[in-house]
């Protein structure tokens, strides 16, 4: 979604800037802008703005764009097209405030209403544009109480930065359901939507609270609260972030995806390290801040997530249910709070997110909060909204991930759950043995991925070969199907292509009609209790032509298949039944990111998709 930065100090900003917002291109976004508080006493404001891509405003910014104090956009259009015009920053009437803005202002058409009625000459389609003319006409003394001032007349969701020429020598931000982060330099401030667009200058950062403001000079920032139309200073203290920059440098790898499909041995290692108990076959997990009687009170788990990580998370309910024997689902998030759902004391609700910042997820969290639900999060991002909003949690230490297509995270979030379950197992009827056994099965995964990924060559040509077909069914049962949902998802995303996630038990109730020599079916069969029956379907595809590519297991038999049938076979290591559903979706993941390269997509900005989904 939109992106923004901000800069205070002694450096030219712009220059700044446009590497801050190219950090944060991975986002997903169609336009992008800049304004600067020019020197002198009589500080002018510089504003450029373009649609297109970060290198189109670069080549075209003006010689004559000085100036040490600055915020940039990267907009994602929700309210008119994508053109020049719609482009952040706005400017007020005067052209003396300029506000880039991520979320979305509900009541922005009142507004706009308002404003054109006492005169006021709208000049884009935006939401956003009211913000900055609300700004410019407030009376108020401060830029913190104009702003608060403005934020006291909306209705909506925002992350926000203002630049006003009466107040050369700041920054004024503010935060309601979108993220931002203020960085701490020396003698030099930033602020950024994402730690991404801060990390390559500092790692020292303040996070805002939704209803907080922040002011950034050159030597320090300040937090409000708003309080009765004005403001009252809060007190923050910024925080190290334990990160390393190049995690943002895709370094000599095609992409970002590829880079961090390839982390995953090394991410898996690090959601594990500490919290397995070989001794008695558990996992502890303080972040959930839940002795062993909490735990057993637990009656039921609902997951909710959204995208890929709902569908990690009904993998997570799975062994949740056959580990812990508690009932458990997942639901997608932005469905959840909707339906008006029933809060039970004794669910555990666990709120999953690579990014902590999905608004989908996020208000459902809340919801749960306010009618008194307990609730943890499975979050990659330390610090972010979700993280912060639930009462304890799991973080997933997967590093930053910077590609659309989610990978290492989910697979965290997976091992996440294992962790999850398998304390939740040992307070209940998990027998130690098989505590034990899991334990084992978990220390084996990292490499076992390891191998999985080893065979990335053996992948190409099939994946190229899916990516001929204009349609193809995902197909899975049981621990196997929400492994098909994410193999379609992680392959429609980047290809294009039309990807669907069957039960196989299904696909003779309806899908085996479309069943032909041009639609591939992927199917996942492990080796399990069902091997027979999903073979069974395999044939009934085969027998109608349909190409089959199988990801399965070296001891399964995929008996005497039609000779002309089309079969691609591809074996992942074994390990407990429980977990070799992460195994089965690491070969997914290289057919989806093979295919779109033989298409030719750029994997890493995939049309019409963000990174982190702040709106609604
Ligand atoms: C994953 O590949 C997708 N980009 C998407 O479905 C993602 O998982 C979803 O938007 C949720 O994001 P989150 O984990 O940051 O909450």
């Amino acid at each position: 979604m939109c992106g923004i930065v901000g800069y205070v100090g002694s450096q030219q900003a712009a220059p700044l800037l446009l590497e801050g917002l190219g950090r944060l291109e991975h986002r997903g976004y169609d336009s992008a802008g800049i304004a600067v508080l020019g020197p002198g006493k009589e500080s002018r404001l510089r504003m450029a703005k373009k649609a297109g891509r970060v290198r189109d405003l670069t080549e075209e910014l003006p010689k004559r764009f000085a100036g040490r104090v600055g915020v940039g956009h990267t907009r994602w259009a929700t309210h008119g097209p994508a053109n020049d015009l719609n482009a952040h920053p706005h400017l007020d009437t005067k052209g003396d405030v300029a506000v880039v803005h991520n979320g979305i202002i509900d009541n922005a058409a009142a507004l706009r209403a308002e404003l054109t009625d006492a005169g006021v000459d709208l000049v884009s389609d935006t939401d956003t544009e009211v913000l900055a003319h609300l700004i410019g006409r407030s009376e108020a003394e401060t830029l913190e109480e104009k702003v608060a001032e403005a934020l006291a007349r909306v209705e909506g969701t925002y992350g926000l930065a203002v630049l006003h020429a009466a107040f050369a020598d700041r920054v004024v931000v503010a935060r309601n359901g979108s993220p931002l982060i203020i960085g701490i330099g020396d003698h030099e401030m930033f602020v950024a939507s994402d730690l991404a667009a801060l990390v390559r200058y500092t790692t020292r950062v303040a996070h805002l609270d939704d209803g907080e403001l922040a002011t950034i000079t050159a030597e320090g920032f300040t937090t409000y609260r708003r309080d009765h139309g004005g403001v009252s200073a809060v007190p923050r203290t910024a925080t190290e972030v334990d990160v390393d920059p190049a995690a943002y440098d895709a370094g000599e790898h095609e992409s970002f995806m590829h880079k961090e499909m390839l982390e995953q041995p090394e991410a898996a290692e690090r959601v594990l390290r500490g919290r397995l108990d070989e001794r008695f076959g558990t996992s502890h997990l303080g972040g959930l801040e839940m002795d062993a009687r909490d735990l057993r009170a637990i009656r039921r788990v609902k997951v909710l997530g959204c995208g890929s990580a709902y569908y990690v998370g009904q993998m997570g309910a799975g062994l949740v249910e056959e580990l812990a024997r508690i009932p458990a689902d997942a639901e997608a998030a932005s469905e959840f709070r909707y339906r008006n759902p029933i809060i039970e004391p004794d669910t555990l609700y666990v709120a999953v997110s690579q990014s902590g910042e999905t608004i989908d997820t996020l208000l459902a969290v809340q919801e749960i909060r306010r009618k008194g639900g307990r609730v943890v999060g499975l979050v990659n991002v330390v610090g972010s909204a979700i993280a912060r909003e639930c009462e304890g949690g799991i973080y997933l230490h997967a590093g930053p991930e910077v590609a659309v297509a989610s990978t290492k995270a989910l697979t965290n979030m997976f091992l996440g759950f294992t962790l999850l379950a398998l304390q939740l197992g040992r307070v209940r009827d998990l027998s130690i043995a098989d505590g034990r056994r899991l334990v084992a099965g978990l220390q084996r995964l990292p490499g076992q991925v390891a191998e999985v990924l080893a065979g990335e060559p053996d992948l190409v040509a099939p994946a190229a070969r899916l990516a001929e077909a204009e349609s193809l069914f995902f197909v899975g049962r049981v621990r196997g199907y929400p492994v098909a949902r994410e193999g379609a998802q992680k392959f429609k995303e980047i290809s294009y292509r039309h990807a669907e996630a069957y039960q196989t038990s299904e696909l003779k109730h309806g899908p085996l009609a479309l069943i032909d020599p041009r639609v591939p079916t992927v199917a996942v069969v492990p080796h399990d209790e069902l091997t027979d029956r999903n073979v069974g379907a395999l044939h009934e595809v085969a027998a109608r032509g349909g190409p089959l590519v199988v990801v399965t297991h070296a001891e399964v038999d995929l008996g005497d298949l039609p000779s002309q049938a089309s079969v691609h076979r591809i074996d992942v290591p074994r390990n407990e039944r429980e977990l070799d559903p992460i195994l089965l979706t690491v070969p997914l993941q290289l057919l989806a990111y093979h295919a779109a390269q033989s298409l030719g997509h750029d994997i890493d900005k995939p049309r019409n998709l963000a990174k982190s989904v702040t709106v609604e």
